[in-house]
């Protein structure tokens, strides 16, 4: 079926440092409304914007206080209305962040509910006694770890329980075997969708449902002495329940598109569970399976040596995501988003080759099948951080992982791991110029600029016809053209030769029309050779590429978009 979500290129905004209106050193939506001519002319057509609710900001918005208010830092509610209308009156379409996992210690519901065992709001929680173990000390209910790096419990003095919070403590867990709480939530949904946006990014949505059984994890205890067992709050039978609800009496009265946020936890088979063009509550679901393909995660530290793209594992977890879900589901691409290291850092090279590396990174995903998102600064290849100081970085994640290991390691080997991999490197300031504070704002930035700046913005590209900026606008462009369109959009997916460890190169076919995809992705020269012999080179990351196929002698991070004539 042909909806227009499936033709869309998303593009993520992060409020807090995208662009500052009104000089405070924070972006808001202000920000957003006066650059939705330059993400027009970009050729992104629906904006996913980050959490702008009112949240005491523990984690940068997803801890929300108030789902129907926004922020002051960013704006007010007449201001999400402008930007709506305005973004409509250009023909972009939005979709907020809905955070239904949990709310912020601070939201009303949990002042209440921790204050008073008797209270409805009480019953919006998770609450368990603690234990006591054998040196008579109080410990909490399970060994169960958090995604940020510590217990996924915490004490709650006034009524000697335990609440559940499997992100940060500011982020009590939301109960949703409680009808009345589900209740709530799709009204906050309601309320949004009523407002006018197209649709939402569902966060963290595969943690509604918890393991009510409150076993020990018998997996081994990570370096904090917790058990990193997802299974227990990951994608179990209840959750399907609640999504068919939020369906029936939210999501099918509206002509919306929906995003399910299933983080590294879910496979294609049960990424159909929540994307079924027939049978889901979504129209689609983000995993986070090839983000980490060279051998690092966030959550445990790794070493410069470690770090590798293993180029044949990130093809194969794009094929099987097409392969799983494209003839029952519909699917998003893309590199990274806020909670990722820059891509161009991640499987590129910055600092020897970064305008072809971020080129090929480009071609390498807008012309794959699925709906691709951008994450706002990519379409410039703005870069992991260059930070000295450990307070430099803001991320709850990287001060609990900090926390529990600095006995461990130097904080040299800490700085590095998180210069490679944390959260703070995707949310630094958008470099819109190489004016102070990159052009962000009038006033030091919330969170500090990348000191490469004045040679990575907007304003220095947005002139050079060879930019990876409009690079990037020149993929879109050929993405969305009459001719090609049907072959990018529709066209089925194949990998070519998906054992070679260098080479990502792959096919679209839609009737008649033979595109090949090659992309080099080490620092070296490499040769390789494609089953045609007639092409016309469509696109390349190098200004002056003349493929002779069949053997092509591709350049470092050379990619070259070919349509084949034969
Ligand atoms: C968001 C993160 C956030 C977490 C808790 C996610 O998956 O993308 O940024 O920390 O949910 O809300």
């Amino acid at each position: 079926m042909k909806t227009w979500w499936k033709e869309a290129v998303g593009y993520q905004i992060y409020p807090r440092t995208f662009y500052d209106a009104n000089g405070d050193g924070i972006g808001d939506l202000k920000g957003i409304t006066l650059k939705l001519d330059y993400l027009k002319a970009l050729g992104v057509d629906l904006l996913w914007i980050g959490p702008f609710f009112k949240s005491p900001m523990d984690d940068n918005g997803y801890d929300v206080s108030d789902y129907y208010a926004v922020d002051p830092i960013f704006g007010t509610l007449d201001d999400a209305r402008e930007l709506i209308q305005e973004a409509h009156q250009r023909g972009l379409r939005i979709i907020l962040d809905l955070v239904l996992n949990h709310t912020s210690d601070e939201h009303p519901w949990f002042i209440e509910a921790r204050r008073n065992q008797e209270s409805e709001e009480h019953s919006y929680y998770i609450w368990k006694k603690g234990r006591i173990n054998a040196q008579g000390q109080r410990i909490p209910p399970t060994n169960w770890s958090s995604f940020f790096s510590d217990s996924a419990w915490c004490y709650n003095e006034a009524t000697d329980e335990y609440y559940m919070k499997i992100f940060s403590e500011k982020m009590p867990d939301l109960n949703w075997a409680e009808p009345k709480l589900r209740e709530r939530m799709m009204e906050v949904a309601r309320f949004w969708l009523d407002e006018g946006v197209d649709g939402f990014r569902v966060d963290a949505v595969a943690h509604l449902a918890k393991d009510l059984r409150f076993e020990d994890s018998t997996m081994p205890l990570d370096a904090q002495g917790n058990a990193p067992d997802w299974s227990k709050f990951s994608n179990l039978p209840a959750l399907f329940d609640y999504l068919d609800e939020l369906k029936d009496q939210v999501l099918r009265h509206y002509d919306i598109v929906t995003v399910g946020e299933v983080g590294g936890g879910a496979s294609p088979d049960m990424a159909l569970n929540y994307a079924d063009a027939q049978t889901g509550a979504f129209n689609m679901v983000f995993t986070f399976d090839h983000c980490w393909a060279n051998g690092i995660s966030a959550g445990t530290v790794s070493f410069p040596e470690q770090v590798k793209t293993d180029v044949i594992a990130l093809k194969k977890t794009f094929a099987a995501w097409y392969d799983g879900l494209h003839e029952r589901a519909w699917l998003p691409v893309y590199w990274l988003n806020h909670d990722h290291p820059r891509v161009v850092s991640q499987y590129g090279d910055p600092v020897h080759y970064h305008k072809p590396s971020a080129k090929m990174l480009c071609n390498t995903l807008y012309l794959m099948y699925g709906t691709p998102f951008m994450y706002n600064g990519e379409e410039i290849g703005m870069t992991n951080v260059d930070y000295t100081e450990l307070p430099d970085f803001q991320d709850v994640w990287v001060k609990n992982l900090y926390e529990g290991v600095k006995d461990q390691y130097p904080l040299a080997v800490l700085m590095d791991h998180f210069r490679r991999t944390s959260r703070d490197n995707a949310r630094t300031p958008m470099q819109w110029s190489a004016a102070p504070n990159a052009g962000f704002s009038t006033q030091t930035p919330v969170s500090k600029v990348n000191g490469n700046y004045r040679a990575i913005n907007v304003e220095a590209q947005d002139q050079d016809p060879d930019s990876i900026l409009n690079h990037y606008r020149a993929v879109l462009k050929l993405r969305k053209s009459a001719e090609y369109k049907p072959v990018f959009i529709e066209g089925e997916f194949a990998l070519l030769d998906e054992d070679h460890p260098d080479v990502f190169a792959y096919r679209r076919v839609n009737s008649g029309k033979t595109i090949f995809v090659v992309s080099n992705f080490t620092g070296k020269d490499t040769e390789y050779t494609i089953p045609a012999r007639h092409v016309r080179c469509l696109l390349s990351s190098y200004p002056d590429s003349h493929p002779q196929p069949p053997k092509l002698i591709l350049r470092p991070f050379e990619s070259v978009v070919l349509d084949v004539l034969e």
